[in-house]
């Protein structure tokens, strides 16, 4: 568990002041992967594993220490760097950049990190680094923007300065999780309606241990694809602005135009559009077995058609349906590794992570990380 008293005391002996201290979520995805560039939905839920940021003012210069790298980089005020070095300090210092470039004055300050969201886990440490930075960062100025605002601004960052194109989901949770609760979000109005997940149930989040990055590679591959689509159906019917609009008439009857591949692609998040709206109304109504049905088939889109799951993605999805007491179980966050996210009947909580962890040891010799989460609230002061 993070410990602020750690993190307030970690920044008072580096920078010798005492600091204001703000925590933004990581998050896990219920359903809704890859839909969110797609201005489609997604159902994500806010968890208990955070970035924690200790800040206080400095007059001329921008001081930022990370805790989980051991590492601070420190920069006068007037010579901050204007593009990533893939490095650690470009989440922070690209949430500087966007706010300049939205026209907030920064003041000098001094920023320790300190998170326990495990990287490259399909978790969103990153954007849990952006948001928890940005607020604090704000709170030295007299700027003042909505959750939701600041979540397209660390949208923004991680676009622009650090170089990922991902959507708005991940940012938008941190900004505006809600305790014991998943959010469906119209990634395209920004809308969002929260759904309680029943107290009854559990979040087991099982940690593949194979690491992936967003920073190029696959994941952008996969949006230039369903960009590709996209364009093809929208030279049929123009209304098509973006994956959100098709459905799967379109593709019966425009599919055969596009690279096979591709094809693969639109109907996977054609198809997320629908579960995901779906599974929010079974979880609302508490039609469990619709929930757990529509995760399963959600994996096995994600795995067939959208081909950024892996092997041993799949073992733990395969091993987890098997259970007693499991609703549900896939593949959460970006894809090609990191975790499978599990709703657990609580009773069956504990002997179900000993059951996967074992299982997944003698199937791929890897120790998994099992981790028992609870849906928590979006970022704020501490
Ligand atoms: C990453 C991105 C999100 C989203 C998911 C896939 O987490 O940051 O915007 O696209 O992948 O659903």
């Amino acid at each position: 568990m993070l410990s602020v008293t750690v993190t307030r005391t970690l920044h008072s002996q580096r920078f010798g002041q005492d600091s204001a201290i703000f925590v933004a979520p990581g998050r896990v995805n219920l359903i809704g992967e890859h839909t969110d560039y797609a201005e489609g939905f997604v159902m994500p839920a806010a968890i208990d594993f955070a970035t924690l940021a200790a800040i206080c003012p400095d007059d001329t210069s921008v001081a930022i220490y990370s805790a989980n790298f051991d590492d601070q980089i420190t920069y006068p005020l007037d010579s901050l760097p204007g593009k990533a070095s893939h490095h650690w300090s470009d989440y922070p210092l690209g949430v500087v950049s966007v706010l300049r470039e939205a026209g907030v004055e920064i003041p000098g300050f001094s920023l320790t990190l300190n998170g326990d969201v495990p990287l490259g886990a399909g978790l969103s440490s990153s954007a849990s680094v952006e948001v928890a930075s940005m607020v604090a960062i704000l709170s030295l100025t007299s700027a003042t923007f909505t959750p939701p605002e600041v979540a397209k601004l660390c949208q923004r960052a991680e676009n622009h300065f650090v170089g990922a194109s991902t959507g708005i989901m991940d940012q938008f949770i941190a900004c505006c999780g809600a305790e014991d609760h998943a959010l469906l979000l119209d990634c395209r109005s920004l809308e969002y309606r929260l759904a309680p997940i029943p107290p009854h149930l559990s979040i087991v989040i099982a940690n593949s241990m194979v690491k992936h990055s967003h920073a190029g590679g696959e994941y952008n591959i996969r949006r230039s694809e369903v960009e590709e689509g996209t364009k093809l159906l929208r030279s049929h019917r123009p209304e098509i602005k973006m994956l959100r609009d098709a459905t799967v008439d379109d593709l019966k009857r425009w599919g055969h135009e596009m690279r096979p591949e591709v094809l693969k692609r639109c109907r996977h998040i054609i198809t997320e559009n629908e579960r995901t709206v779906a599974a929010a109304d079974a979880l609302q109504a508490g039609d469990l077995k619709t929930l757990g049905q529509l995760m399963y088939a959600a994996h096995a889109s994600y795995r067939d058609d959208f081909e950024a799951s892996c092997p041993e993605a799949d073992i733990l999805v395969d091993l987890a349906a098997k259970e007693t007491g499991c609703i549900g179980a896939r593949l959460t966050g970006g894809g090609f590794g990191g975790c499978t996210v599990n709703l657990v009947e609580n009773a069956q909580a504990e002997a179900f992570s000993s059951h996967l962890r074992e299982g997944y040891r003698e199937a791929t010799g890897i120790a998994a990380d099992i981790y028992l989460c609870h849906a928590s609230a979006g970022a704020h002061q501490i």
